[in-house]
């Protein structure tokens, strides 16, 4: 039989940061989260990715930032690009190239917008054409998260009861709402507990099952305060969810600690600013760094206060993005 011919597919695919966090797996193989979440796409933050499947290649091969990579990460790819071999029927490895325009140590989970773009790159280019639930599901497997850089805007990610059906969707469009990221960068010169390995220990915390007892109302209510455009609602309820998953973390076997003394300083002046009347609010993920929320309107205000704080290297900004897409084939 003769081999197929293979196209070179790009894609593009935004990080995203949770309202209401991703934290802990059922199962951590097929990804299938403790809790469903929410968040929303980062705009201007972006992995681009091309794939071409090759008939005459006895190995995956994947560049990153132009430089070959090896190992681990190698591992992770290859392990992706089975599950879509085996979903396609078809046993060829493949050529994959990947950029991010953030920088590596700035703290924002890559891994999102990285198996968001190889999802949507690999499907394509080995020829499925998959709908949009399918193809967040199986962003899911290559990382939980992922499955979230798929819809467009503000996004929700169904537990679900199984592979089939845990997936994301959008609730609301990128331009529902003037939201803003100002992602405050600190020192991230130390490397921590990574995610995948942070998941495995949730269930270590006496706290993981009390964070679970609510969790679904949180996520109700944060659905309620993005649809409805109340920013105060929105704040109790997202700085509630991410101290929630940082104190389940502090509690693990063993203590998985993240945040800096800087990391206290912004979220404490943050919240100082909240009671002065200010649209602003915080929430963490696995790494020190702080996102700090705020409306459109605010972000002059809020950049020029955030500068002044100790230990803030940089400040990323980013409004709400769309879900990842493929870019025209030359
Ligand atoms: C703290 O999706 O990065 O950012 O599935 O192992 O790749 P893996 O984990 P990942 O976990 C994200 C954790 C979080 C919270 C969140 O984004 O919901």
């Amino acid at each position: 039989m003769k081999s197929p011919e293979y196209p070179t597919i790009t894609a593009i695919a935004h990080p995203n940061i949770a309202f209401i966090k991703y934290w802990g797996n059922r199962d951590d193989k097929l990804r299938l989260p403790c809790n469903s979440s929410l968040s929303c796409n980062l705009a201007g933050l972006e992995t681009r990715t091309s794939v071409r499947f090759d008939p005459s290649l006895t190995a995956d091969r994947f560049t990153l930032a132009g430089e070959r990579i090896k190992g681990p990460a190698l591992a992770r790819v290859s392990g992706f690009l089975n599950i879509v071999r085996e979903i396609a029927g078809r046993p060829h490895y493949a050529e994959v190239s990947s950029a991010n325009n953030f920088p590596a140590g700035a703290g924002i989970a890559s891994s999102a917008s990285a198996f968001a773009a190889l999802a949507l790159a690999a499907s394509t280019a080995i020829g499925l054409n998959l709908e949009e639930k399918e193809l967040s599901g199986l962003a899911r497997r290559g990382s939980g998260s992922a499955s979230r850089s798929i819809p467009s805007g503000f996004v929700e990610w169904q537990a679900g009861t199984g592979d089939a059906d845990s997936y994301a969707f959008s609730i609301a469009s990128a331009d529902y709402w003037e939201l803003v990221d100002l992602v405050c960068v600190l020192d991230t010169s130390h490397k921590s507990v990574g995610s995948t390995g942070g998941h495995a220990l949730a269930h270590t915390s006496p706290l993981q099952a009390l964070r679970q007892l609510h969790v679904t109302e949180r996520l109700n209510l944060c659905r309620k305060a993005i649809l409805e455009r109340d920013f105060e609602l929105f704040s109790m309820v997202v700085e509630e969810d991410s101290n929630l998953m940082h104190a389940v973390m502090r509690t693990s076997s063993p203590p998985l600690v993240y945040w800096l003394p800087e990391t206290e300083v912004i979220l404490w002046t943050v919240k100082e600013w909240r009671n002065q009347g200010k649209a602003v609010c915080t929430t963490v993920d696995a790494g020190p760094n702080v996102h700090v929320l705020t409306l459109k309107q605010d972000v002059p205000w809020a950049l020029s206060q955030l500068k002044q704080l100790p230990g803030v290297r940089q400040i990323l900004q980013a409004q709400v993005g769309q879900g990842a897409r493929l870019l025209p084939t030359e």
